[in-house]
Formats: C-alpha cells, structure tokens, sequence
C-alpha cells in the first residue's frame, strides 16, 4: 500500500498543489517555514483522518479561508483507492472514498494507515498518562472499532456518575442512583481493560525488541501496564466484579475529590531501565529511542494486522539518529514508503537519497 498522488487546496499554508510520489523513499526539503510539516500532516490526515497530535481540525484550513480540501490516490492489494476529505469552517469534515461519502471509520479501506514521528513524541515517554493512554487507546480503537465504542460509552457513564459524586455532597439522598453507574462503568471498563490486556501483550515484545535494536544497549527495557487497580492474576472473566469492587472501595476517596479515581481512565504505561522510570530517569536520547521504538512497534503491529506496512512519516527525525540507524529506517528490511523532511539533505546517505524522490517544498509550494 502506497500513496502515488495528492492534491492540496487551502491546507494550512497550501494554496494548490498536486505531487506524485514513489512508493519509496520521498524526501521533503526546504528552508524553516515552507511548508514540510504541513504536507506530511496532510497526508498523515488522508491516511488515519484525524491531524497529527492534538490540532483542531478547523485548524488545518488555511487562514484566509473557509474550506480546505485534499485528495489521495493509494495502490493497494485491491487496486487504487482514491479518497477524498473536505473541511468546512464550522462543520463536520466530510470523507469520500472511491466517490462515495462514507459516515463510519469501519466503511473504510482498512490497510491505509500511516505513522506519523517527531521529535515531538517525547512527550509520549515524557508527558502526562493520559498521552500514553491516547496512544494505546488510537491504535485498538482503529483495528478494532467496537473498542472505540467501549470508550466513548465509558466516558459518558464516567462523567454521569463524576456528576453524581459532586451532587451527592449537597443531597445524600441520591446515592441510590450510584449502583447503576458503577454497574456500567465496571462492565464497559472491564471490556476496555480486557481488550487492552490483550494488546499489549503485543506491542510489548515489540516496543522492547525495538528499544534493544534502536539503542544499542545491553539491558532490556520492562514495561507495564500500571493500573489503577491491582489486576496481577485476575482472570478475565473476573475483572467486572474487581472493578466494581474497587469503585465501592474507592468512594469514600471519589466522595472527597468528586472524582472517580479507579478505572482504565487511570492507567498509565511505565518503562523501566535497571528498575529506574525512563520518565524521569532516562536521558534525552534513550526517551527519544523509546518514543521511537513506540511508534516501530505500532507500525509492526498494523502490518500484522494488515499485511501491509503502513506509511511512515519522519519529520525532522533523522538529525537525532545516528547513521546506521537512518540507514535501516529508510532502507531497512522492513520495506515500506517513507516520507522525511529535512532542511538539510546530508542527513539522509548519499546513495539512498538517490533512490528517493526529493521535493523541494518552498512558501507552500511544491517543487
Ligand atoms: N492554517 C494555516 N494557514 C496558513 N498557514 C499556516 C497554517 N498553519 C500553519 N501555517 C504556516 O505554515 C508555515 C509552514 O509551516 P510548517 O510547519 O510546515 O514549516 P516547516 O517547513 O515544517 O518548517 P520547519 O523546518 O521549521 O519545521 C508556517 O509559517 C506556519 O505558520
Ligand atoms: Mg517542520
């Protein structure tokens, strides 16, 4: 699966533009402020809908404008599919795919994806938990769209029963309405909790056979799922009546703070090097290795998913690896299109640059 075409208008600082890509190696370079980023957000938009981070997605429509528009024409296993996304000032986006408005995530061709790193994404290791939770949660809820809808069924059941805490503290009467939150919460939560479970012992392995490949270091890292709940040696089929324990265990506390403190809403991913918190322990460079061995790993995860590598989106990424390690990601045996931006073209090995496409990207144009 590759993207061979975009077309641009009124995308952030793009006017009009239409490239065509390699199903290789596509270099975007230029001087600060051209547009490098942009473009490679435009096609991370067209692969997984949504903008890099946390941008709004009004955001993305250049300024002076009401509508942006792009359109990407992908190969894949079943022929092109073209796809088409149109942002309006004040309205939904809408998304076509092969001509036909689609509503639903799942209405879509499912192998397009593509993984977006930057420098960035130190904030997964550095950030709050719930940066760690977004990245976990994005991913299931993608290759699973049920999961999504557990998710979004929680929080408004969470925020229903925070409500209710709060309300509690003026009418104590109320407490009757309680058991049918925590009946809810601790079912949709187990669901969350269960499915997460199971993910992650996927991506684990990964993310550590990355770390030792990327870091060149003797010691593994340990990751773990820490959760708000003790849940070591629950089976499955028991977290439901655990949840629901610890919530009635935990109200006192949730009384006190009109806020519910167990659930999968807490928990959080720690990484661990000779038994020490990467997140405060680690340096600069071993947290960048790890971000980027979290994004490796979800790559590896959707080509086992998929079959098919998803697209991978380097901004500025190259400058913080060393040579042999550019060398594998934009060559390497895992082979797949790539997209990087670079203000400078000696970041990338002469004869790999060869073989790429290089665009010169200037005032939101493409050359
Ligand atoms: N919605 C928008 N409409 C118009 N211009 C925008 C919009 N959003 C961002 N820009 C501008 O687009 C320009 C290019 O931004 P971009 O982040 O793509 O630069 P870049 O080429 O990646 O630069 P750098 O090398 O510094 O990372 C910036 O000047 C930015 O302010
Ligand atoms: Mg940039």
């Amino acid at each position: 699966m590759h993207l061979t075409k975009i077309r641009l208008f009124d995308f952030r600082n793009f006017r009009e533009a239409e490239v065509e890509f390699s199903g290789g190696l596509n270099v975007f370079y230029g001087d600060n402020a051209q547009g490098k980023t942009n473009l490679l957000e435009a096609i991370h938009f067209l692969c997984n809908l949504r903008p890099v981070r946390t941008t709004r997605e009004q955001d993305l429509i250049a300024w002076d404008k009401t509508k942006a528009y792009l359109k990407g024409v992908f190969y894949t296993s079943s022929g092109p599919v073209d796809r088409e996304l149109l942002l309006k000032a004040g309205d939904r986006k809408k998304v076509r795919e092969c001509g036909v408005e689609r509503h639903r995530l799942s209405e879509l061709y499912w192998q397009i994806h593509a993984v977006f790193f930057s420098p960035d994404d130190l904030t997964l290791v550095k950030g709050r938990p719930s940066e760690r939770r977004r990245f976990l949660d994005l991913i299931i809820a993608r290759l699973k769209p049920q999961y999504g809808r557990y998710l979004s069924e929680y929080s408004r059941a969470l925020f229903q029963r925070n409500r209710l805490l709060k309300d509690l503290r003026r009418n104590r009467t109320l407490i009757t309405a309680l058991d049918a939150w925590d009946e809810q919460l601790s079912s949709l939560g187990a669901a969350i909790l269960r499915t997460r479970a199971a993910f992650t012992e996927k991506l684990f392995p990964l993310v550590r056979k990355y770390y030792l490949y990327f870091s060149r270091e003797e010691r593994e890292i340990d990751i773990r799922y820490a959760g708000s709940m003790v849940l070591a040696d629950v089976p499955a089929e028991s977290l439901r009546e655990v949840f629901l324990a610890a919530l009635r265990e935990s109200l006192p506390r949730d009384l006190e703070s009109g806020y519910t403190q167990v659930g999968p809403h807490r928990d959080d991913l720690q990484f661990l090097l000779g038994g020490r918190d990467l997140r405060y322990f680690g340096s600069q460079g071993q947290q960048r290795t790890l971000s980027l061995s979290l994004k490796f790993a979800e790559r590896r995860i959707f080509f086992e998913a998929t079959g098919v590598y998803p697209i991978l989106l380097l901004d500025d990424a190259l400058s913080e690896l060393d040579v042999n390690r550019r060398r594998w990601i934009l060559e390497g045996e895992e082979p797949c299109q790539v997209f990087v931006t670079t203000a400078d073209l000696s970041a990338i090995p002469g004869d790999i640059l060869k073989k790429g496409r290089v665009y010169r990207i200037r005032a939101g144009t493409v050359g």
